[in-house]
């Protein structure tokens, strides 16, 4: 009798310990790695919030390095890869930055079992499964789509001081000289990575959809006339813009428009996520939008996304994350904060409970419009181009020379392998 009693307590204790096991979900330490601190938090911590609750036994370490655009945490985030310490996942936008970046040098674990798993193949927009994808695999889970051509002004003060949404920049040209004479900066811009920004929105303009899909293609020259149009076009729109830009982050510049100290401001829509989410604006109330001049229909995007390194230290908390990101509930609590709008197809974008004016409009321009990658933000070209592109960009502003300026970036894009 004693000796069945203790068979039925050790078997009791087995079961117990297996169904515990079965339970368990990853534990251990998980870090995250992006850009997005202080003020571009909210939507990661509501997402980190949710992972917590499904993994309490998740130490997330929620690892930002500041700088709009990851400038700063692009180059921490390259000095940990190369000295062997990758963090378990990091943030890298969907295209030539994924891609020409981390997968060429097989630093990316393929997610190619994930996407089965979870059926992904058909919930994400075909064209963007193509920025992440090789014919290797696939190397990342986005977890949104952003548009970079964005123009963002105050309703109101444009009333006050007379002035029009400009459909083109010929249009913003004409108007420069009568909002400076009003003591207004036509033009609100930030520290130099906004400047690359304004520059493509520009571009976009000049050179029109196909144009600015040729020129990655490497079907176009930038030595073309339209291109060397578009750097006189931008330098005559840098005349309408704040002396103090470079000490600006793309907050400030933001601020400038809503304190009424600037007309507009060219800025991504993390622009609305920090209208709404941080200075608690009303879409159409506190602020306005329409396409940046002479993009009206076209919407330049790009996609945050997050992958697997080879060598994540955890690995299992690490697909646990990806699966969450990557689902319609994930996007769900992330987007609404973060001013972009869903990438998963089964989110809830039309639902105006859960997304504001701003985000249920950008959603019907993807849908509806001519879809271009941002050059900026990693969707058209490798590192290497982006980084000798700041070089050119340098050129121009010390000499203000638009043939010099065509002429480094056609030799630049040429180094980089651009079209071949
Ligand atoms: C972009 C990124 C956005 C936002 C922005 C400003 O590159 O895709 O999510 O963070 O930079 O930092």
């Amino acid at each position: 009798m004693k000796r069945l009693l203790s068979l039925v307590l050790v078997l009791g204790m087995l079961l117990g310990l297996t169904s515990l096991a079965l339970a368990q979900g990853p534990s251990g330490e998980l870090e995250i790695f992006s850009w997005w601190a202080g003020d571009e938090g909210p939507a990661l911590e509501a997402l980190i919030n949710r992972y917590q609750e499904l993994y309490p036994d998740v130490e997330v370490v929620n690892a930002t390095v500041t700088g709009g655009s990851g400038v700063n945490a692009k180059a921490v985030l390259k000095t940990r890869m190369l000295g062997g310490d990758p963090p378990d996942t990091f943030q890298v936008h969907a295209g030539q930055e994924l891609i020409g970046t981390w997968v060429i040098a097989d630093r990316m674990e393929d997610l190619t079992f994930l996407y089965d798993e979870e059926g992904w193949w058909d919930q994400f927009p075909q064209g963007l499964l193509d920025l992440l994808s090789t014919e290797d695999g696939i190397w990342s889970v986005p977890v949104n789509i952003h548009r970079s051509n964005v123009m963002w002004y105050v309703p109101a003060n444009l009333e006050e001081w007379g002035v029009d949404v400009p459909q083109t920049w010929d249009d913003f040209l004409a108007v420069c000289p009568t909002l400076q004479e009003a003591g207004v900066v036509p033009l609100a811009l930030g520290e130099n990575w906004t400047v690359n920004h304004l520059w493509e929105s520009v571009a976009l303009a000049g050179l029109g959809p196909d144009g600015w899909n040729a020129l990655w293609a490497g079907e176009k020259s930038w030595t073309d006339d339209d291109v060397v149009a578009v750097w006189e076009t931008f330098g005559q729109i840098l005349d309408c813009t704040n002396e103090d830009a470079p000490s600006l982050s793309w907050q400030q510049a933001v601020d400038m428009v809503v304190n009424g100290e600037a007309a507009f401001n060219v800025m991504g829509d993390w622009a609305a996520g920090y209208m709404t989410t941080t200075l608690g604006l009303e879409p159409g109330e506190g602020f306005g939008w329409a396409p940046s001049p002479g993009t009206d229909g076209v919407f330049m995007m790009l996609s945050d996304s997050f992958g697997l390194p080879v060598g994540a230290p955890n690995r299992d908390a690490t697909i646990a994350w990806l699966r969450l990101l990557g689902s319609a509930e994930g996007q769900d609590l992330f987007n609404p904060l973060k001013g972009s709008i869903p990438a998963n197809l089964n989110s809830d974008v039309t639902n105006p409970d859960l997304y504001n004016a701003y985000s249920r409009s950008a959603a019907e321009d993807w849908a509806s419009n001519t879809i271009v990658g941002s050059l900026v933000h990693g969707a058209v070209a490798n590192e290497r181009f982006m980084n000798d592109f700041a070089t050119v960009m340098e050129i121009f502003l010390s000499s203000r020379d638009a043939v010099a300026a065509s002429n480094a970036a056609q030799a630049v894009a040429v180094q980089a392998g651009i079209g071949g």
